[in-house]
């Protein structure tokens, strides 16, 4: 299949501009190609961009949005590719290529402007990846949906996203990876891992404070400094650390006072003085606002022009230089930090090359399969009614479970192979349509359970539904949550769901809801049903990742990445998504912090999550080592199957001065065989041991005796020890071994 005109033109420039000149030396005024490996990524960029006119500088800072854009009347530029979320000429005389951009992070998405939907492989929603808690299985998602860009010859990556949790009625929640920066930093971080070792970048976004989309283009979030270190920037700070990526997106909002994309702040003191990164920051899409105050704040590529309407790194951005505005200096270290960028993940001397024959879809659709499988989480099992078991005939009724399983729409709307199994749902354009992938729940259960009789009722007429129900041993009701992109919504299933689960819950003997939302959503009938299955958005294989969990052919060991609230009047704001200034009042309280900081009882708490086996966790200790501490305890699988379980260790300190009473400290994923036992070694993050000292810059510790504790949730707690500690400062720009 094509995907669309002009994927070779660019590609074709670049690679005969480097056929043309073999590599040459530095030496008497000499062109250096782009091809040359002498030297360092920082080095080669350094002489790449010495050798650079103006012009040409200024061809590398701004991007191009990849479709055409009726609204402004654009014109995609001829060598992006169709349907792309972006392009940016490269400079063919140096062998320098172009950047083909590419949304997203749970695969190769389709801008809807796109004239053929590419078909490519979706992995579950980030949400559901980070209810894996499996770094493992995140940076292999990363890999397989790297791989597909750059068989279709993309080399930016436009994912993953470390947006915090902080409001669960935010419509991308199904991107981001939940409410704990250590958990949601380390998860994203090993994706971004997992996308750059295909020799492309992988951009980490929305920074920053982008926790919600109402008003995102305009609204000013407010958090003090101390905040935000402790919460959305830690979150940031730790995929940094473990995913290296080459570029960052700057959000679309304000944070305290200056838009994302002209705040130095963020872009200069944060990056560049304090963490001492080298990649590039590009901008959101239509997310400039200006050109020498964003340009000298730090941002370093303006993106998406055509969606971006107003042009400030165009012929703006030339006069600004031409007047001394923005000095040469910064535009070549813009350029720099691009060029940097491509030279270190592999973009120059590995270039992509746009064939897809090249994508194993087979081997792709087993990882989003596994990583479904992983993340999904069983919420509440009485009396073991999971896994199905005796039921001779069972009722399935809603979600289009008959064709399919949904996913999140907006920019990472990936699209699957064949049709959409429900087309034509409103909305069908921006910021929908709303995708269901062909991988059906009923197909697979029944293909699992063929001697069960497996009876369908979509649920449009409740009393059918209800009828069938009592006809059965047990029903299985699916309810769904669309979420997209450019909104937010209500945390609730759609339309009428919670009545008709009500109602069969009410009516028949054993119910299972299936859940696929976006995040946390009320349960008003939580007490009337026997089991609960969140499944997130559970991609392309999600009907066969949702069948082998109810069937126990998977043991599930997902866990909430998020705390689901009883109602929003749990939350820190229970009004209308917030507009305008907007103090995010909870500080660094977010999500199980807020829950704990304030003896709220949640409907499920953050780590919260089942088995159909039994873990122990034994002989803890913890000590300190270096700046931080080494924990080890012993897990013990005591039950009757093979399983997953999530070693959750969390911190507390001696001391009210926390932002709440406990923090997670540590975690990882193990895997047992029944009655194995494993030693598990983790490290607590000093940084998770101090809050932030507004009076000297940096991360300040009290002395005192902490509390290391483990958990199978942030509300189920077990052994715990504790751990002398002495006063510690770490200066801002603290990273581990460095
Ligand atoms: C989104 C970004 C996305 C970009 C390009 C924006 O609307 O906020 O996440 O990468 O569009 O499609």
């Amino acid at each position: 299949m094509s995907i669309g005109r002009g994927l070779g033109t660019g590609l074709a420039l670049a690679l005969a501009a480097m056929a043309a000149h073999a590599p040459l030396s530095a030496e008497d005024g000499d062109v250096v190609l782009a091809a040359d490996t002498t030297g360092t990524p920082a080095e080669r960029a350094a002489q790449m961009v010495a050798q650079l006119t103006r012009e040409e500088k200024l061809t590398l800072v701004k991007g191009y949005f990849g479709g055409d854009f009726p609204p402004t009347e654009y014109v995609a530029h001829p060598d992006a590719i169709d349907g792309s979320a972006g392009f940016v000429p490269g400079i063919p005389r140096l062998g320098i290529p172009p950047q083909w951009e590419t949304d997203a992070g749970l695969g190769v998405a389709s801008q809807g402007t796109a004239k053929i939907k590419r078909p490519r492989t979706a992995l579950p929603s980030g949400l559901a990846t980070a209810a894996t808690w499996d770094v493992e299985l995140a940076n292999q998602g990363g890999r397989m949906i790297g791989s597909e860009a750059r068989a279709d010859g993309f080399n930016v990556m436009l994912g993953g996203s470390v947006n915090l949790l902080r409001e669960p009625r935010n419509g991308r929640n199904f991107e981001y990876a939940g409410e704990d920066p250590l958990l949601a930093g380390r998860m994203v971080g090993a994706q971004i891992a997992g996308v750059q070792a295909n020799g492309i970048i992988s951009t980490i976004k929305h920074y920053a404070v982008n926790d919600q989309e109402t008003e995102r283009g305009v609204a000013n979030f407010l958090l003090e400094e101390d905040d935000l270190r402790m919460s959305d920037l830690l979150a940031f700070q730790f995929a940094f650390e473990s995913g290296n990526p080459g570029s960052v997106m700057c959000a679309y909002n304000k944070l305290n006072g200056d838009y994302a994309c002209e705040n130095r702040f963020l872009l200069t003191q944060v990056l560049r003085e304090e963490w001492d990164w080298p990649g590039y920051v590009m901008s959101d899409w239509g997310a400039v606002h200006s050109t020498a105050k964003a340009a000298n704040a730090g941002l370093d590529q303006e993106s998406g022009f055509g969606l971006q309407r107003d042009d400030h790194f165009g012929d703006k951005l030339a006069e600004a230089v031409a007047t001394g505005e923005v000095s040469e200096e910064r535009l070549r270290l813009m350029v720099t930090r691009i060029l940097h960028a491509m030279f270190d993940k592999g973009v120059i001397d590995n270039p992509v090359v746009g064939d897809e024959s090249l994508i194993d879809f087979e081997a792709n659709r087993a990882i989003a399969q596994a990583d479904a499988e992983a993340g999904i989480v069983l919420l509440k099992n009485a009396g073991n009614v999971l896994p199905l078991a005796g039921a001779k005939r069972i009722a399935v009724i809603g979600g289009h479970a008959d064709k399919g399983v949904l996913s999140g729409g907006g920019s990472s709307q990936v699209y699957p192979d064949g049709e959409n199994a429900v087309p034509g749902i409103e909305p069908t354009g921006w910021p929908g349509p709303v995708v269901w992938y062909p991988s059906s729940p009923l197909a697979e259960l029944r293909a699992l359970l063929p001697d069960t009789e497996i009876l369908y009722a979509d649920g449009s007429d409740p009393a059918a539904a209800v009828r069938l129900a009592q006809e059965t041993d047990l029903a299985i009701v699916f309810g769904t949550q669309w979420s997209s992109e450019s909104i937010d919504i209500p945390m609730r299933l759609d339309g009428e769901q919670d009545a008709l689960i009500a109602a069969i819950a009410a009516a028949s003997g054993d119910t299972v809801v299936v859940l696929e939302t976006g995040g946390p959503v009320a349960m008003p009938w939580v007490d009337d049903v026997e089991a609960i299955v969140e499944a997130w958005y559970p991609g392309r294989m999600g009907g066969a990742a949702i069948a082998n969990v109810l069937a126990g052919m998977v043991n599930p060991s997902g866990h909430l990445p998020a705390t689901f609230p009883v109602a929003l009047d749990q939350m820190p704001w229970a009004g209308e998504v917030r507009r305008g200034h907007v103090t995010y009042e909870e500080g660094a309280t977010v999500g199980y912090k807020w829950f704990d900081a304030r003896g709220i009882e949640p409907l499920f708490p953050f780590g919260h999550g089942l088995s159909y086996t039994s873990f122990a966790h034994r002989g803890l200790t913890a000590r300190a080592r270096g700046d931080g501490i080494a924990v080890k305890l012993t897990v013990t699988n005591t039950g009757e199957i093979a399983g997953g379980d999530v070693v959750q260790i969390y911190v507390s300190a001696p001391w009210a001065g926390w932002e709440a009473p406990q923090r997670l400290g540590a975690f990882a994923k193990v895997q047992l065989e029944p009655g194995e036992s494993r030693n598990v070694e983790l490290e607590i993050d000093p940084r998770l041991l101090a809050r932030w000292d507004l009076a000297k810059p940096g991360w300040q510790r009290k002395a005192g005796s902490y509390t290391v504790t483990v958990g199978t949730s942030s509300r189920a707690l077990g052994e715990s020890v504790q751990v002398d500690l002495d006063t510690l400062h770490l200066g801002p720009g603290w990273k581990p071994g460095g």
